[in-house]
């Protein structure tokens, strides 16, 4: 499949200025709607300065933390204190200090199986939109983070996997993953993370370019798979941005 053309790569010096512009981003989304606003964060590495930044009183104070619900695109299958949880970082590093507990909605991990995780997580998402069924005209999320693995995988929808061609479930049971960690996941599927004014993508550091090379030459990987019904920004640092855009 095709890039989407709503696709825009925005490069900033390093990972600090990269933080900076997606908290930035973050909280122009919020400021753009008066009402119940829904962010869906992201797991891996990617996302920890940004949640630093987020928990400062330069960030915190202009969050309407009672009207702002947070869920979590994709979660490793571990306990919710285990250090691997995807929503237990998050909330460790602001959530936990500012989010009503009430607007923090984590994919449970208590369940029997992956698969019924998912069942409850897909409830909890269609009974906070309202609906079962996803209305173009109407995202489900405000922004959604994402990022990008080695393989190209984005969320837990790695390479061939079933899961990355669902079009009906918004949250599936990944039994086995194709990278670090190698614990089961459950994830939010392309129709559910695409429902979205807006999906930011954020990968920084010089490890990233291979995978940044192949994404950005269109190549059909999960990354490029995944964009908004709205506005899809890839957000990247220099060190991470592929030679044929460093000269654009
Ligand atoms: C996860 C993720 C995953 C992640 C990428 C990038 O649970 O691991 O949600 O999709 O975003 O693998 O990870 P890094 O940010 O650690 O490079």
């Amino acid at each position: 499949m095709a890039p989407s053309d709503n696709r825009r790569v925005i490069s900033v010096s390093d990972a600090n200025a990269l933080a900076k512009a997606a908290a930035d981003r973050i909280l122009a989304r919020i400021a753009a709607n008066r009402g119940r606003v829904a962010v869906c964060l992201t797991g891996g590495s990617s996302p920890r300065q940004l949640y630093q930044l987020l928990a400062t009183e330069a960030y915190r104070s202009r969050i309407p933390w009672d009207r702002v619900h947070w869920f979590i695109g994709d979660e490793r299958f571990v306990p919710a204190d285990d250090p691997l949880n995807n929503m237990g970082t998050a909330r460790r590093m602001f959530l936990d200090s500012y989010a009503p507990a009430s607007n923090i909605h984590p994919i449970p991990t208590d369940t029997a199986n992956p698969e019924q995780a998912a069942r409850r997580y897909e409830n909890e998402l269609q009974s906070f939109y309202g609906a079962d069924r996803l209305d173009a005209t109407r995202p489900l999320f405000d922004v959604v983070l994402m990022g990008v693995g080695p393989d190209g995988h984005t969320a837990s929808l790695f390479p061939n996997y079933p899961a990355l061609e669902e079009t009906e479930r918004w949250v599936v049971g990944v039994p086995e993953a194709h990278v670090e960690p190698f614990v089961p996941r459950v994830t939010l599927t392309l129709p559910a993370l695409g429902s979205c004014r807006e999906m930011l993508f954020e990968a920084s550091g010089s490890d990233k370019r291979a995978i940044l090379t192949r994404v950005l030459d269109g190549e059909d990987l999960p990354a490029n798979r995944a964009h908004s019904t709205g506005e899809t920004i890839w957000l990247l640092d220099k060190a991470a941005l592929p030679e044929n855009f460093r000269a654009q």
